[in-house]
């Protein structure tokens, strides 16, 4: 079995660092507070939120986690919503009494599902989904909590409520939140900008909202000893260095570093040193598996995007100065800065602090190799 995991959550050993985030999360949360947590994609949020619920669901709280990226109508919003209320439930019919008393306007389904256990779904029949039904469903978790009780709930990808702009979703719930004595939120995404202007601007329902945290890079050493601890598995040495050369590779990204290691893994004999030799090989072979995807991805973005991913391969530091356009051959500042939020939005590049990257650094690699 590969020990290196990527493209899921990530949970026990495979699982490593996090703890002060964890514990920040399970404390702020658990303590009745609500908390707002930045970072790019592929960092580790999401498994960083499962881990820490968890932790809460062994201290007794009800958790719901509940991921806005599919959502993309208040209809499916209704939807996933009340599936990922329901499906933590003991008692579903007690749920479906709660739902019929708070939601009034569609009729929730008790059936039988595929392995015969007893599921919940509404019938929306010819209902429209308004501002009234959705309203009515966030109030459910604070019935379903009762006097007696919390309910956690944890906002995957929240940035994309913007997709519910037509029926007011932020304010909507921002006085839910406000309202709700027994629920608390975890309100987290990757589109940091997005979630930042929700949370940090005067004119916005959340501004100031909730307590924030970002979630940075995971500790080089901590890295290294997995990979150390992981490789030994199967009596494969990895030094310190080469270990080191592989963060960088990945740009110290956990999705990235997890995917190189598993290609070495398949491709490294028992017993054996992993040389840099043999980490440039698995890096070609990856870049080569994704090129057509890469060249299309490329091929679709326009002249300035082109030129500025480019210039991102070389540097990501202070790209609105003057020195930095010219040097790069970039447009006016204007189209410059459509240039970089049209990428930020499409997730092809993200921001830590004041330094831009490009989000994958094997695209990275392919523009290096391939349009420089
Ligand atoms: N703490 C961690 N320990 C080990 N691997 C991690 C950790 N955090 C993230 N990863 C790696 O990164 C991948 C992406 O993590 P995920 O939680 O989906 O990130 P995000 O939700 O920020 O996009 C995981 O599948 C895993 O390979
Ligand atoms: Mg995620």
């Amino acid at each position: 079995m590969n020990p290196f995991s990527y493209g899921t959550v990530v949970k026990g050993e495979n699982f490593y660092d996090r703890e002060e985030e964890s514990k920040r999360i399970v404390d702020t949360l658990g303590g009745g507070n609500n908390l707002v947590l930045y970072a790019p994609r592929r960092f580790g949020k999401t498994s960083l939120v499962f881990n820490a619920i968890e932790q809460l669901k062994k201290q007794g709280y009800n958790c719901i986690y509940f991921d806005f990226m599919p959502v993309f109508s208040p209809e499916s919003f209704v939807r996933l919503y009340a599936k990922a209320l329901s499906s933590q439930q003991s008692n579903l019919q007690k749920f479906a009494k709660t739902f019929i008393s708070t939601v009034k306007n569609i009729r929730p389904v008790l059936g039988l599902g595929q392995e015969g256990k007893l599921e919940f779904s509404i019938d929306f029949a010819n209902e429209k989904v308004d501002e009234t039904i959705v309203s009515q469903l966030l109030d459910l978790p604070e019935m379903m909590a009762g006097k007696n009780q919390r309910i956690l709930i944890f906002f995957d990808e929240f940035q994309e409520v913007e997709k519910l702009k037509d029926i007011n979703f932020e304010g909507l719930l921002r006085s839910k939140v406000q309202q709700q004595q027994h629920v608390n939120y975890l309100f987290f995404g990757s589109k940091t900008h997005i979630m930042q202007a929700m949370f940090n601007n005067k004119n916005r329902a959340f501004y100031h909202a909730a307590s924030q945290m970002t979630l940075g890079y995971l500790p080089e050493k901590d890295t290294v000893d997995f990979l150390q601890r992981n490789f030994s598995k199967k009596s494969v040495h990895i030094s310190e260095e080469i270990a080191q050369y592989i963060i960088s590779v990945t740009a110290n990204i956990p999705h990235y570093i997890q995917l190189l290691a598993a290609e070495i893994w398949q491709n490294v004999e028992t017993g054996t040193n992993i040389t840099q030799d043999m980490v440039d090989k698995s890096v070609l072979r990856v870049v080569d598996m994704k090129s057509d995807y890469y060249v299309e991805l490329f091929d679709h973005q326009s002249k300035s995007k082109k030129q500025f991913l480019l210039a991102l391969c070389s540097s990501g530091k202070n790209i609105f100065s003057e020195d930095y356009i010219r040097r790069y051959r970039l447009p006016s500042y204007a189209t410059l800065q459509r240039a970089v939020s049209g990428l930020i939005n499409d997730g092809i590049i993200d921001r830590m602090g004041s330094e831009y990257f490009i989000s994958d650094p094997f695209f990275k690699l392919f523009l290096k190799r391939t349009a420089l």
